[in-house]
């Protein structure tokens, strides 16, 4: 079986877009490949949080991820710094990376510009330990969301040049992005990515917000001027987005949808939308409640989860050290 690797930072409040995105691809990739999921807590310390927060947060996304239906039975689910070769990957392969390949990336320029005075080495080196979550498993695969696609082509760019200097080792992975889902947009600006670490809470729509707050925050999404349920990306980028989700969560087509609001208005088909969302994230947060209670039981999946994921990165990290002559 080929083997999958993906990972979201316990930082921000997780959306629909995160889900839509990524953890609704992992699902059906558990069914036939060999998943490796992540929470990467390392990743999220770029961006300072103090330290009961980066606790809590830890394990509210293992229980997202569970709540969502990952199953630990099929896919291993770990804490990133369980496994103490992430980090030790990580300087290895900053050996063979390069200062202006990690100036380039998108998302470092954009959060150096949006925390500029929390800038730090982490977040410049971001890429690289993504690099090395991934490498470290050899993985075939990473569903990610398109804003993840410049890492992933540095991951292979990496995975490539550490082959060619020190014989063949890494497998090069391929992103594997889904095409409608790929980039859900701020409710509150549709020309920016809905994102978790949006200072407008209005932003996003998050896997755990109570129903009324979804009401609420579809109710004041940024609609286009004029009227019409029509879907533009151009024209009505507004639109557009909301009736991305709204398709991808009732399993309706667009075509379907356009017809079925052909002589309605905004505030009729956000209202539908919100129902949609709400009975959509129902199950999920009842089971998220549910894990919250028994925190302890999260807790026991996750050591058995760094546990699995252990002896697969110790075996490729024997042979890593091996091949760049960190043996003697
Ligand atoms: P992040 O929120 O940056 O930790 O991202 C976790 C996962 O969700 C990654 O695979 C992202 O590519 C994906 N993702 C984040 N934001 C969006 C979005 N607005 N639309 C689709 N996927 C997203
Ligand atoms: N950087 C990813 C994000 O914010 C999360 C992540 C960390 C990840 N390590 C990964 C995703 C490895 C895929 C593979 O979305």
């Amino acid at each position: 079986m080929k083997r999958v690797f993906s990972g979201v930072a316990p930082s921000g409040n997780l959306h629909i877009g995160n889900y839509l995105g990524a953890i609704s691809q992992w699902l059906e990739l558990q069914k036939h490949h060999n998943c490796v999921f992540s929470v990467a807590d390392y990743h999220a310390m770029t961006i300072f949080q103090p330290a009961e927060k980066l606790r809590e947060k830890i394990l509210e996304i293992a229980m997202i991820y569970l709540a969502a239906g990952i199953d630990p039975k099929k896919s291993v689910i770990f804490i990133q710094s369980d496994v103490l070769e992430h980090a030790e990957l990580t300087w290895i392969l900053n050996t063979i990376t390069k200062i202006p390949e990690l100036e380039l990336m998108t998302q470092f320029k954009d959060k150096a510009r949006r925390f500029r005075n929390k800038v730090n080495v982490g977040l410049f080196d971001y890429p690289v330990l993504m690099a090395a979550d991934i490498l470290l498993y050899k993985a075939d695969f990473v569903p990610v969301g398109e804003d993840q696609k410049q890492h992933l082509e540095f991951t292979r760019t990496i995975a490539r040049r550490f082959n060619g200097l020190y014989g063949e080792t890494f497998i090069v992975p391929e992103a594997l992005i889904m095409k409608e889902s790929a980039k859900i947009m701020g409710l509150d600006d549709p020309n920016k990515k809905m994102s978790k670490s949006a200072e407008n809470p209005h932003n996003y729509l998050g896997l755990t917000d109570e129903p009324a707050l979804i009401k609420e925050k579809i109710k004041r999404a940024v609609t286009d001027s004029g009227d019409g349920i029509i879907y533009d990306k151009e024209k009505k980028p507004g639109i557009f987005n909301l009736l991305t989700i709204y398709s991808l969560l009732s399993g309706k087509s667009i075509q379907k949808l356009e017809k079925e609001y052909k002589n309605k208005n905004y505030g009729e088909f956000k209202k539908d939308l919100a129902d949609v969302v709400i009975g959509f994230l129902s199950p999920f947060q009842k089971k998220f409640e549910k894990l919250g209670k028994n925190k302890n039981h999260v807790r026991r999946i996750l050591a058995d989860g760094s546990k699995k994921a252990r002896l697969i990165a110790q075996k490729n990290i024997k042979e890593i050290k091996n091949k760049v002559g960190l043996n003697y």
